[in-house]
């Protein structure tokens, strides 16, 4: 019986919490999350995703969907926060990020999300560049959490190097 190598880190995790069982730091930054979500610009999709980001001296940014007319303009949330904070704070890692989504204007109706691709592999890039994981916390309907403990969790098997 051949015995495969696992070639896929267990390093990283992800798990699975209610909102009450968080830290209150983590509960305060899923909750800028969810407010910066009902502010989005989603005209088109009237998918609303909010996201709040913390940098390593504890500052905490909020951003969210940018939609265009031309719809592969828009941008989502985690990528508009991590482009702006970069853009600022070149020399600060971002340790943490929280992402929230309505699929209405109202607080009420909650939707589950998680990274797409292009976001997971631009986290990717700032936790290669600062040589640290940025733990990920994904609301989800009913109060459930998902936590992933870095973006290895989400984009396992991942492209790191040109040179490899
Ligand atoms: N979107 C985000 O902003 N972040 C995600 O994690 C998932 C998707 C946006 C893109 C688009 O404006 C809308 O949600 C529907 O896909």
């Amino acid at each position: 019986m051949p015995n495969p190598k696992k070639i896929v880190s267990e390093q990283t995790f992800l798990q699975s919490f209610k909102l009450e069982e968080l830290s209150e730091a983590n509960f305060r930054l899923i909750s800028m999350a969810k407010e910066a979500a009902l502010k989005a610009y989603a005209p088109y999709s009237g998918f609303r995703v909010g996201v709040a980001l913390m940098l390593e001296n504890g500052e905490i940014f909020q951003a969210n969907n940018q939609e265009n007319v031309s719809f592969p303009v828009g941008i989502c949330a985690e990528r508009l926060v991590l482009g702006y904070v970069h853009a600022n704070y070149p020399n600060l890692a971002p340790i943490k990020i929280a992402i929230a989504a309505n699929r209405a204007a109202e607080e009420n109706s909650q939707a589950t999300v998680s990274p797409c691709g292009l976001c997971r592999q631009t986290i990717n890039e700032y936790e290669n560049k600062f040589g640290q994981p940025i733990e990920i916390f994904m609301l989800g309907p009913n109060g459930q959490v998902f936590q992933a403990s870095g973006i290895g969790a989400l984009l396992p098997f991942k492209f790191d190097d040109l040179n490899q």
